[in-house]
């Protein structure tokens, strides 16, 4: 329930919106509001950062050798598609760009021949953003092309292209389900008498929710929320259409269906974080992130449905140790034994991506169209 006294620019529009939509909105339509709204939508403040500073802090943010990592993977998959002389290297939701920074400061250092042949490309939702990774990118001197996700999807380019994203599909909307009492129910942001924002549930009646829950084969449990994300669904399947051939690499918290849906996980996976603190969806509209663990088994059909081969889900933990993070930390703190400051941040950005309890638990999908996706890099132990 809302404690705010005074309402947030975007908690006026959502309540407009209520007002306007027979008393309630569903979760998807408060969300996407809430986050991505052009003038004060979340994604749309000035000075977002996704490092100790922000909200929270990604794994490109925590050490560049993240960066490096992929970057050694990306080049692996260019041989594997026969070092075709034009590629794309396209990232989603690239956040502040450090991690496209990164990746291609290696690809300029251990392959010339991939950077040059390669077109990068930075897909986001508003132009602010954009902007913002342009700047970043220019200090690095990249050269690059900015576009917002859905005008670049709408153009229906086919190309040979690697997309990479890091935490981006958890950010897309997501209805709210419940089961109570064997009915099923949609849960909406309504108003209370006191005109604040509240959550209230009401039979499912959206026919759209209805046959993706069938279609997924989603099993509802008595008393439990979950999440169902359509966008995640139309979105993976739009930017599968992209590519003639090439690779989709995932990485983002989440798991398969049959893993995030338990009979004990009664509150399902959304959570809004501010400040590194877990709070209330309701409180602060536009000002805190909401986000919910990505259900792979959605994006396996999605790309399989458009031609993709996709390999089994696996941990970030588990495929940077296969990528050679060891090798690289260590010859990160082989450059000066002397400094035990910069010895004990490499050590410690080890432990933050690595740990299961930590970053160490996002989970990395590889899906590949007319290319081979066996004996990846990522892959071998
Ligand atoms: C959680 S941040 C991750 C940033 C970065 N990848 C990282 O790991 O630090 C999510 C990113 O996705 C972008 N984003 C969120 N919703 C989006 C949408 N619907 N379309 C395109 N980009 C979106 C945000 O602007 C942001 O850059």
């Amino acid at each position: 329930m809302s404690q705010l006294t005074f309402d947030t620019p975007t908690t006026k529009i959502i309540k407009k919106l209520i007002d306007s939509n027979k008393g309630r909105i569903n979760f998807s339509n408060f969300m996407s509001t809430c986050m991505t709204n052009e003038d004060f939508g979340y994604y749309s403040s000035k000075n977002l950062s996704w490092d100790k500073k922000g909200d929270y802090q990604t794994s490109p943010e925590i050490h560049p050798v993240f960066g490096y990592l992929w970057a050694k993977q990306i080049n692996e998959c260019w041989h594997k598609m026969n070092k075709p002389k034009e590629i794309q290297i396209i990232e989603i939701g690239a956040g502040s760009a450090i991690f496209m920074a990164n990746i291609c400061t290696w690809l300029k250092n251990q392959n010339n021949e991939l950077y040059d042949a390669s077109e990068i490309i930075l897909l986001d939702i508003s132009q602010k953003r954009l902007d913002e990774q342009k700047k970043i990118l220019d200090i690095y001197e990249i050269d690059a092309n900015y576009s917002t996700l859905s005008e670049f999807l709408n153009k229906k380019i086919k190309s040979d292209a690697i997309v990479i994203s890091n935490e981006f599909f958890d950010c897309l909307p997501f209805h709210l389900i419940k089961k109570r009492n064997k009915n099923i129910y949609e849960i909406f942001v309504s108003l209370s008498e006191k005109n604040e924002l509240i959550f209230k549930e009401e039979i499912l009646s959206d026919k759209k929710i209805i046959d993706f829950i069938r279609s997924m084969e989603i099993t509802l449990f008595e008393d439990c929320i979950i999440e169902i994300a359509p966008k995640t669904f139309e979105t993976s399947q739009q930017i599968a259409e992209m590519l003639n051939a090439g690779y989709i690499i995932t990485i983002d918290y989440g798991d398969l269906t049959e893993n995030l849906m338990k009979e004990w996980n009664k509150e399902g996976t959304f959570k809004a974080i501010s400040n590194h603190m877990l709070t209330d969806p309701l409180d602060d509209p536009g000002n805190v992130d909401i986000t919910a663990d990505v259900n792979f088994s959605i994006l396996k059909k999605a790309f399989e449905e458009k031609q993709f081969q996709v390999n089994e889900l696996t941990s970030q933990w588990q495929s940077l140790i296969n990528l050679g993070i060891f090798d690289l930390i260590k010859k990160e703190n082989e450059i000066d034994f002397n400094n035990s400051a910069r010895y004990f941040k490499t050590n410690q950005a080890l432990a933050k991506l690595l740990e299961p309890e930590q970053l160490g638990r996002i989970k990395v999908q590889v899906a590949g169209k007319n290319v081979p996706t066996n004996n990846l890099l990522y892959m071998k132990g």
